[in-house]
């Protein structure tokens, strides 16, 4: 807490917008001690409506987050070689710059006062305020997600927020989503394991979970995944941890940051890269721009770029944590999009909903703005609460468009080249090739210890447990074929067995690979 000594009174007079002192902030204008208010009682009229419009609507999804701030040291190498050999991105060129970045942790599916410690995967998004302009480096805590298609976002979520009858998470709808979603298995693998609760936000990792590419000074591309370790370690709670933990506080992971800030003990994230030739690599038996695969450590290492700290809390939640507005679109000169369809979609998706969220001038605020940059110039006008006009130094005020020959904004010179992909191919609607949907939740079975496994099943067996019998079926067919102990485990835990989803077929339109089609064979 910052000192709250009143030392100055004088400097801090209490004045209406308007810039009028307020002499008496405790009634309200009335004829007499007790009589009928008045109209004209513009003081009071402020203050109220003010506060009724306190409330901006809430985010969709991450509804409840926590910002501060820190900054990003380069290593000015990606692993072993220089930055610059895979992208031209100044925030990574030199050992020892440092940039300035906000960062937003938050939880995905509960509303803005809800617990900091349900079962659900973590937001994780950082915004990098770099001398290219921003870069939003929108991430979760866990590697992979649900679902590899935007299409389906709005249906993903909308299974796991609230009945919109009973407006209760309800496990049925949850996994009646799923069950249809045998994709969505290595994420619900990760999100039902221990690690599904993580037990600060200090405690956990930062992924960028989709593909994006790094673009050299040649123009030469690649394709990368981010990865951040905290360097305080990863700590998770029990499903009984949680629950103690959000019977006394709803708060406790925006809590925990604030207080190690406040006290100086300021958390530090090692931040990484995974590099992959920008091709589509057939040898793979997954695609690289499917979101719901990691890409295994032993054969794209982790290469090192950086060290994030955060030393800084806000001033005020709502100006900088509710109005902050990241997105994937938000990329610099050095960074691009690949064409994975999750990220593509989600690019739509953030600016949209910030316009109508926060307001069409929402990158005029100040956490919004770029601080690495001398300004911003740009034609843009107009729109509600407008209060800047971003005109360059000497540009005339009349011209706000381009081109023009009277002194108005023109284009910048190329950054660079760039060698863009040929695309061939027909228009379609289609799933990509290598689906592979059990593999990587099989992998991660296989990696985990005794206690994960069992922690795992009870997790999942519990939330099953309260699920009509076709839903319950439908996922345990799933778990048989991504590992027979994962079937048999939560098949106990349900009082049923392998005898009892034999009679499925494979959904519509799924493939299955041999080996999946060997498991479907010998199921149990
Ligand atoms: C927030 C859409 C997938 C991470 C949001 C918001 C929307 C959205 C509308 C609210 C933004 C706001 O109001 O400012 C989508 C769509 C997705 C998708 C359409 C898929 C097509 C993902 C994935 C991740 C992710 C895969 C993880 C890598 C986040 C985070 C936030 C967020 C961290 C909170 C940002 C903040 O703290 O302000 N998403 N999302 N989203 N999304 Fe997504």
């Amino acid at each position: 807490m910052k000192d709250s000594k009143d030392n100055a009174p004088g400097e801090r007079v209490l004045t209406n917008r308007q810039g009028h002192p307020i002499c008496n902030n405790q009634s309200q204008r009335t004829v007499g001690s007790r009589g009928p208010a008045t109209l004209e009682n513009y003081q009071f009229l402020e203050k109220i409506s003010h506060f009724d419009r306190e409330r901006i609507p809430e985010r969709v999804v991450h509804a409840r987050g926590f910002v501060c701030y820190g900054e990003f040291e380069a290593t000015g190498k990606i692993g072993d070689e220089p930055a610059a050999t895979y992208t031209r991105a100044k925030i990574f060129s030199q050992a020892g710059k440092k940039t300035p970045l906000a960062i937003r942790f938050s939880t995905v599916i509960g509303g803005r006062d809800s617990s900091e410690v349900a079962r659900d995967p973590r937001g994780f998004a950082v915004k990098f305020y770099t001398e290219d302009g921003n870069w939003d480096l929108v991430g979760n805590n866990l590697a992979v997600f649900f679902i590899r298609d935007a299409i389906k976002f709005p249906d993903v979520i909308h299974s796991l927020k609230p009945d919109p009858v009973t407006f209760r998470q309800e496990p049925n709808r949850i996994f009646d989503f799923m069950s249809q979603t045998p994709e969505s298995m290595h994420m619900l693998t990760h999100l039902f394991s221990p690690r599904g609760i993580p037990a600060s936000y200090r405690h956990m990792e930062g992924f960028g979970v989709n593909t994006y590419k790094m673009v050299n000074a040649k123009g030469q591309t690649v394709l990368v995944k981010y990865h951040f370790h905290p360097r305080c370690g990863i700590a998770s709670l029990t499903a009984d941890e949680a629950a103690k933990v959000q019977g006394q506080d709803l708060g406790s992971a925006s809590k925990d940051l604030y207080e190690a800030i406040e006290r100086g003990d300021y958390p530090q994230w090692d931040m990484y890269v995974q590099i992959m030739e920008d091709h589509e690599h057939p040898e793979l038996d997954w695609d690289p721009l499917d979101d719901t695969k990691i890409w295994p450590e032993k054969d794209f290492p982790l290469r090192h770029v950086g060290v994030m700290t955060l030393n800084r809390n806000v001033e005020d939640h709502h100006n900088e944590n509710e109005q902050i507005a990241m997105g994937t679109g938000v990329l610099v000169d050095g960074l691009d999009f690949s064409d994975d369809k999750m990220l593509v979609g989600r690019t739509f998706s953030y600016s949209d909903t910030q316009r109508y969220r926060v307001g069409s001038n929402y990158l005029q605020l100040p956490v919004n703005q770029p601080k690495g940059v001398k300004r911003v110039q740009t034609n843009l006008r107009g729109g509600q609460m407008s209060y800047g006009v971003d005109l360059a130094p000497g540009q005339n005020p009349h011209i706000n468009f381009e081109p023009s020959i009277h002194n108005g904004l023109h284009e910048a010179p190329d950054m660079g080249p760039n060698n863009p992909p040929e695309i061939r191919g027909a228009l379609t609607r289609s799933v990509i090739e290598r689906r592979n949907d059990y593999v990587q939740a099989r992998g991660r079975f296989n990696t985990m210890m005794d206690w994960e496994r069992e922690d795992l099943i009870h997790n999942m067996g519990t939330l099953l447990s309260a699920c009509e019998r076709d839903v319950q079926e439908r996922m345990l067919w799933h778990f048989f074929l991504v590992h027979d102990q994962y079937g048999q485990g939560v098949a106990e835990k349900l009082g049923m067995s392998a005898d009892d989803v034999r009679h499925l077929e494979p959904l519509k339109g799924q493939v299955l690979t041999e080996e999946d089609q060997k498991r479907l064979e010998n199921l149990g």
